[in-house]
């Protein structure tokens, strides 16, 4: 099939000073420790967020299409399990992929993807189950009958394979047609089956793996228009008859002439106000420059205002794998740099930029929109024999804050020598410190900073609870 665009199948201010003098009083085995922090506070803030970390930090996923046969490219791997925490086969799991053959199926492309993305702790999307593209020419030849057979079949048998492994599956992919009719688009399913293959489908699904979320997936349907609004009647059905679906994909493929709707937001919100979660699925967008980052960063903050748009994936790594290279649509260039559109997208989950790319304030000059919030991250930075230094990092979410609050609950036993970067008063059991900021109160959105302590164990080696993060 031939597809082309209308039918794409905190500022950090340095606590160095502030851990010498702190160091120079802990002495001895604190002052190795409290050396340790610095150097690793350092490394963090040049490195910048990593968009998955940043879209984490928002309660979504991000993620990018992934080939199996460049996984072995070091730039290729090293920038997927950096920046990324959710992958869509781009072509692995298709029918064509799958089940050439009837009944004889080879999962050993996609295999290389999911195990890949397990190790990383990185979600899955399934992509996809019934589409009429990359259908294998033996599907197409069959009667009704056997046709239902086949596709009951092929749905049971690659979700049964990845049960437990697959976050949500785009179930049916691209049913509709394109123009205002509305209505379906030929293939062997709809036109041997009829309407019905799509609710066949999804039931199939949800009888086999009960807790992967079932999609239908589609490309122009961003914006409000004959097609989306069939999709969306179809999407009303199910819910009222309580035809299992969860889900509706937005493929989100732009360029000039399909650009990113004016009513975007506005359309993934009605689907979301249907009861399903709505995702962006194969996100690319042509161009290059400050254009290409203003819509991505459009994007991205639609996503963000709309609760139940849980995940945005790009549809591909670097530009030279994209499936309309030619367009340059993707947000890495063809050596792994990172692009405008990378830094809109990051500014708009709100992450902070790290080294050369950070204007110079780690994003400082966004005021933000929205609540203000926080969340406290622990992780043990140096441990000895006898006792350990924690760290607890501070992030801002979508808006500026002014102060943060967090209590440290140490464990039996445990006494503490000393607490930089932070203000600390003690309950009355001595055991509960809350802490709050010295200097460091005041975060832009998405900025970070950190205070740590050194712990005497006395025997008890385990991290101190750290409660959630309070802002003000
Ligand atoms: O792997 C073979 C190679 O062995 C062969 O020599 C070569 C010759 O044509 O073809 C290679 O396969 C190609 C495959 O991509 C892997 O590169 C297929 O021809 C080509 O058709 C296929 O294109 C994919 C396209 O779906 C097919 O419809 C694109 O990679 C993939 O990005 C694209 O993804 C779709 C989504 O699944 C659905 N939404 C639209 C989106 C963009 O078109």
């Amino acid at each position: 099939m031939s597809i082309n665009v209308s039918d794409p199948g905190g500022r950090h201010r340095s606590p160095l000073r502030a851990f010498a003098r702190r160091a120079l009083a802990l002495g001895g085995a604190g002052l190795v420790s409290v050396t340790g922090v610095v150097a690793l506070s350092g490394t963090a803030q040049a490195a910048g967020t990593p968009l998955g970390a940043a879209a984490a930090g928002q309660g979504r996923y991000f993620g990018a299409a992934v080939a199996a046969n460049h996984l072995g490219e070091s730039g290729y791997a090293t920038t997927l399990d950096t920046e990324f925490n959710a992958v869509t086969p781009e072509n692995e799991m298709k029918w064509d992929a799958v089940e050439g053959t009837r009944n004889t199926f080879n999962f050993s492309n996609a295999d290389q993807i999911v195990s890949h993305a397990q190790s990383k702790n990185m979600k899955v999307r399934g992509h996809t189950l019934v589409w009429h593209s990359q259908l294998p020419s033996w599907v197409g030849g069959l009667a009704a009958a056997d046709l239902r057979t086949a596709m009951n079949n092929h749905i049971t048998q690659v979700m049964t394979h990845y049960k437990g492994k697959i976050y949500a599956w785009d179930v049916v992919n691209e049913a509709f047609q394109d123009g205002g009719s509305g209505a379906r688009r030929s293939s062997p399913f709809q036109d041997k089956l009829g309407n019905g293959f799509i609710e066949e489908a999804f039931t199939t699904a949800r009888s086999v793996d009960p807790a992967a979320k079932l999609c239908y997936n589609d490309y122009n349907t961003d914006g409000v228009n004959a097609k989306s609004n069939a999709v969306y009647n179809m999407v009303k059905d199910f819910k009222t008859r309580g035809v299992p679906i969860d889900c509706v994909g937005f493929q989100s493929h732009f360029n000039s002439n399909s650009p990113v709707p004016s009513d975007y937001q506005a359309n993934l919100q009605r689907f979301a106000d249907l009861g399903v979660d709505v995702q962006i699925t194969e996100l690319d967008i042509e161009g290059s420059g400050s254009a290409q980052a203003t819509n991505y960063g459009n994007v991205v903050k639609a996503c963000l205002a709309v609760t139940r748009c849980t995940g945005i994936t790009v549809w591909g790594i670097p530009d030279k794998y994209s499936w309309r290279a030619s367009g340059t649509p993707l947000l890495f260039d063809d050596n792994y740099g990172k692009k405008a559109a990378y830094t809109a997208v990051l500014a708009a989950l709100g992450g902070t930029s790290g080294g050369g790319t950070d204007p110079g304030n780690g994003g400082g000059t966004d005021p933000g929109t929205g609540t203000k919030s926080c969340t406290a991250t622990y992780a043990a930075t140096q441990t000895w024999q006898g006792g350990f230094n924690g760290q607890v990092t501070i992030k801002a979410g979508s808006a500026a804050i002014t102060g943060w609050s967090v209590k440290v609950t140490l464990g039996a036993g445990q006494t503490t020598t000393g607490v930089w970067n932070g203000t600390t008063s003690w309950d009355s059991t001595g055991k509960v410190m809350t802490i709050t900021p010295s200097y460091n109160g005041a975060l832009a959105a998405g900025a970070s900073t950190s205070f740590g302590f050194t712990v005497q164990a006395n025997g008890n080696a385990a991290a101190p609870a750290v409660s959630a993060c309070t802002a003000s």
